[in-house]
């Protein structure tokens, strides 16, 4: 894996207590976490074989808060309209109601209990390990290629300001698209576009669409 994304959703009820039918009201903005999980993942007509996605679900504490980690290299039933990811992301949360453990709910999502604090620390030791804040320096002075980033970004809510210290003291570079306040999907789609540039995709030339 060389590109990971770690999202906070604030808001998203972690038991999956949601209807489809109002992901930007009561699900708690799951309209974005879903779009989040998509971009990350998906090109047209592929995957980002390359990237994994974490979310964590941390509308309330420990033991109900969760984690879903979603793996581009594995993952089935992955579609790109929001809905349907929605719906898979809802179902591995209501799944792991009755698991107490990390379980498979569908292949290459794993979803489990996730202490924040724990899962934060462990992914800044990952390479490349960054925040992604309209405060950081500019993403374009990022030292590379060192092919392999690991984001961390936040829903529509900014990290509280626990989170924030935690990022702060686990000494993370803060890397920014600009001083624009853009939409955690969008950011994820420059970044990947940025890599891209600067890292192209081996393979041959087909998969890369040329001639
Ligand atoms: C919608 S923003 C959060 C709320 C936003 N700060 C606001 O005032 O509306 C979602 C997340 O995307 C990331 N983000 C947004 N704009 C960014 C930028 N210009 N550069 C880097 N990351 C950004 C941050 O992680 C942010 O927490």
């Amino acid at each position: 894996v060389a590109r990971r994304f770690l999202l906070l959703a604030h808001r998203v009820p972690v038991a999956g207590n949601f209807t489809l039918n109002d992901l930007a009201g009561g699900a708690g903005r799951m309209d974005e976490v879903a779009r989040c999980v998509s971009t990350a993942l998906t090109l047209s007509n592929d995957l980002r074989r390359d990237t994994t996605v974490t979310v964590l679900f941390v509308a309330e504490p420990p033991p109900r808060a969760r984690r879903i980690r979603i793996d581009g290299a594995r993952v089935r039933h992955l579609n790109p309209d929001e809905r349907s990811t929605a719906a898979l992301l809802k179902n591995a949360l209501v799944r792991s109601l009755v698991h107490e453990h990390d379980h498979e709910s569908s292949p290459g999502l794993v979803v489990g209990p996730c202490d924040i604090a724990e899962e934060l620390r462990a992914f800044a030791q990952l390479p490349g390990a960054a925040w992604l804040t309209e405060t950081g320096r500019p993403f374009e002075e990022r030292p590379g290629p060192t092919g392999e980033f690991a984001g961390i970004l936040s829903d529509p809510t900014d990290p509280t300001p626990e989170e924030s210290a935690q990022l702060a003291e686990l000494g993370l570079p803060r890397w920014s698209l600009g001083q624009r306040s853009l939409r955690a999907s969008q950011v994820i789609d420059v970044v990947h576009y940025l890599l891209d540039r600067a890292e192209p995709p081996s393979g041959p030339p087909a998969a890369r669409g040329e001639p």
